[in-house]
């Protein structure tokens, strides 16, 4: 299935006039923010450290020459630039084309290999499964899926060590417990949230003055993580009795979630949340 861009009217809005600014797309994906941006006259580094995209990059690149720049590399590596950029954006999570193809090992609906890397490199699902305590899985169930019961069903996943989706899901008695199972593993497999934390700690060091950041989220713990580091940057730092106060150095743009038209067009819009900032100084 293509991969509808969540939010895409929102982000757009919330960046405003951007012919002729630099922006970094952390998540490619399609390439559907990446195009958007483009044609509005913006200058576009887009990273993206799956390497299916690339093909979609490179006829990005052909269209818009000079234009757009594709790093097939993590978002965290936003950290190693030095430069100072006029947005950040940030679409969370995973794409389309990463569930829909089974053998990538993301779906709970087709049967594939254990494996939910977006990158293709490092430990799969189905090693994580291996390598983890019965306590690390449960946790990992717990943190990162909500899971009840997480340690009698760690302990099930351990003893079975399932090789396939399928095996996996055939493991899962609950059934509300399906989704939230494949999601806590597919956000450890990858490292989503600490990726999305030292992502984000790069951010206020690579936005000129004016610029802003805008995060699309999918789930409440990367929502979390957004939101509470967004309201750090923009609270006031020091305490308020004294006078010596700094002023905070982002002021939050207003959040948006999506209406009932793309709920209904677009499927994984659902539970989305659009959060932004501007650097104040
Ligand atoms: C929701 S899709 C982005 C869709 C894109 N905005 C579009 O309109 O087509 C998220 C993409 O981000 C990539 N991604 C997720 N986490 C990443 C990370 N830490 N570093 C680099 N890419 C990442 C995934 O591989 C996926 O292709």
């Amino acid at each position: 299935m293509k991969h509808i861009p969540v939010l895409l009217d929102a982000v757009i809005d919330a960046l405003g006039d951007i012919d002729g600014r630099t922006i970094i797309d952390a998540t490619f994906g399609a390439g559907g923010y990446s195009r958007a941006f483009l044609m509005r006259g913006a200058r576009v580094i887009a990273f993206d450290r799956d390497p299916n995209v690339a093909a979609d990059a490179e006829s990005l690149a052909a269209e818009f020459a000079g234009r757009f720049e594709f790093v097939p590399r993590p978002f965290s590596d936003i950290a190693e630039m030095t430069g100072t950029y006029d947005a950040i954006v940030f679409d969370l999570g995973i794409s389309s084309m990463q569930i829909d193809v089974a053998a990538r090992g993301f779906s709970f609906r087709g049967d594939g290999p254990l494996d939910m890397r977006m990158s293709g490199m490092g430990a799969s699902a189905a090693d994580l499964i291996r390598d983890l305590s019965v306590g690390e899985l449960a946790q990992i169930l717990r943190d990162y899926g909500d899971v009840k019961k997480s340690s009698i069903l760690a302990r099930a996943i351990k003893d079975a060590a399932p090789k396939t989706t399928f095996e996996l899901k055939n493991l899962i008695h609950n059934p509300r417990d399906v989704a939230p199972v494949f999601q806590a593993l597919r956000i450890a497999v990858n490292d989503e949230m600490g990726e999305l934390t030292r992502a984000l700690t790069a951010v206020p060091e690579r936005l000129v003055v004016g610029g802003k950041c805008v995060c699309v989220t999918f789930h409440s713990i990367e929502d979390r993580i957004v939101k509470n580091t967004f309201r750090d940057w923009t609270t006031p730092a020091g305490d308020p009795r004294l006078p010596t106060v700094a002023p905070a150095r982002f002021a939050p743009i207003h959040t948006v979630t999506p209406n009932a038209t793309e709920l209904e067009n677009n499927s994984r819009a659902r539970s989305a949340h659009m959060r932004g900032v501007i650097k104040s100084y």
